[in-house]
């Protein structure tokens, strides 16, 4: 059953430290609310109330045995939801607060509806600031996945969280779009080494640098899975998603009838398709945006730059992917 609410819309912009203190009580009184973080939009409640938790699954219509992210306001406040190795403390010191997200073994204290009854859990510590000033206020680590309905593109703007959680949330919290409009990398961090399970807005060669250490990619490994999350189809939009690797594959793709296309691509191709510019932070909403015009087939040129920005070519692989009835 799902509980038809009004969705109380918070305006950071405007109005910072009333946002703050209203996101921060509805999310104590166990409510779940969308925040703004660098990344992507979440869906956040307090760690510590299993209800609200479960609000987050139905709200979003997400598969139970799909662990969530921990958000926590202060680096020194992972150690209370995770053991924090010697390695992992070296990337923290480095990379937190930033979109790098921590597999690390799980405290006994953190509930299994948060990590999907996984033996570990995923932390990380937003860099937007007005992020870990809600999760301070609100007392508790958030656990937030991105604030989309299961299977849609991640939400970068509020008005995307409307889109598909209007009615089913208690407030979003309004910041203007998402400064990198990717989700976070997750990794999982072993004793001596480091697996890559989800490409995302912190790069390797940031992590390589830090971790002193190759980054490995968790197909390497076969004791370590993907993330759970990576199983299902993610980021579709509702149209047609096809990857050119030129511009004659692009004009393959357009044929003879080039109505209802977009060309997705780093600059305009003078295909008779019209163009939208495609970069990591507006890619998700570049798909939604296709969806409201109802087109049926967006080209996607990735030329070298886009194909070496490992994060957006995993992203527009996945809305390649071919639909499964899910
Ligand atoms: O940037 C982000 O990471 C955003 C913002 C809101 O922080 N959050 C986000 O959450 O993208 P979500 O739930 O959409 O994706 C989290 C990914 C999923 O693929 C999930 O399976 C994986 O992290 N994950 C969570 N806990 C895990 C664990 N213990 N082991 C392996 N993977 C885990
Ligand atoms: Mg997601």
């Amino acid at each position: 059953m799902v509980l038809i609410m009004t969705t109380l819309y918070l305006d950071a912009l405007q109005n910072e430290e009333s946002s703050i203190a209203v996101a921060a009580s509805l999310l104590k009184d166990g409510h779940v609310v969308a925040l703004p973080t660098e990344t992507v939009y979440g869906l956040a409640a307090v760690i510590s109330n299993d209800d609200a938790i479960r609000s987050i699954f139905v709200a979003k219509g997400r598969p139970a045995d799909n662990p969530l992210i921990v958000h926590v306001a202060r680096a020194s406040d992972v150690a209370t939801v995770a053991v924090v190795s010697p390695l992992a403390q070296q990337l923290m010191d480095a990379l937190f607060p930033g979109p790098l997200t921590l597999v690390l073994p799980k405290h006994p204290n953190v509930s299994d509806l948060v990590t999907a009854g996984l033996s570990t859990v995923a932390v990380r510590m937003p860099d937007l600031l007005l992020t870990r000033k809600i999760i301070h206020a609100a007392g508790a680590p958030l656990a937030a996945p991105s604030a989309n309905r299961s299977g849609s593109p991640s939400p970068t703007t509020a008005q995307h969280v409307l889109e598909d959680l209007d009615g089913r949330i208690a407030a979003v919290v309004d910041a203007g779009p998402c400064r990198e409009g990717l989700e976070s990398t997750v990794v999982r961090v072993f004793e001596d080494h480091v697996v890559l399970l989800r490409p995302g807005a912190c790069t390797r060669e940031a992590i390589e640098r830090v971790a002193q250490v190759r980054l490995t990619d968790a197909h390497d490994h076969s004791n370590v899975q993907h993330s759970p999350g990576t199983r299902y189809r993610h980021y579709a939009p509702n149209a047609r998603v096809v990857i050119a690797f030129s511009k004659a594959d692009a004009q393959r793709e357009v044929g003879n009838d080039p109505s209802h296309m977009l060309l997705l691509a780093p600059a305009d191709l003078d295909i008779g398709v019209p163009w939208r510019p495609l970069s990591g932070a507006s890619v998700y909403a570049e798909l939604r945006r296709a969806d409201s015009l109802h087109v049926d087939k967006i080209i996607v040129h990735c030329d070298e730059q886009i194909q070496a920005n490992e994060a957006l070519l995993n992203r527009l692989r996945k809305a390649a992917e071919p639909r499964t009835d899910d």
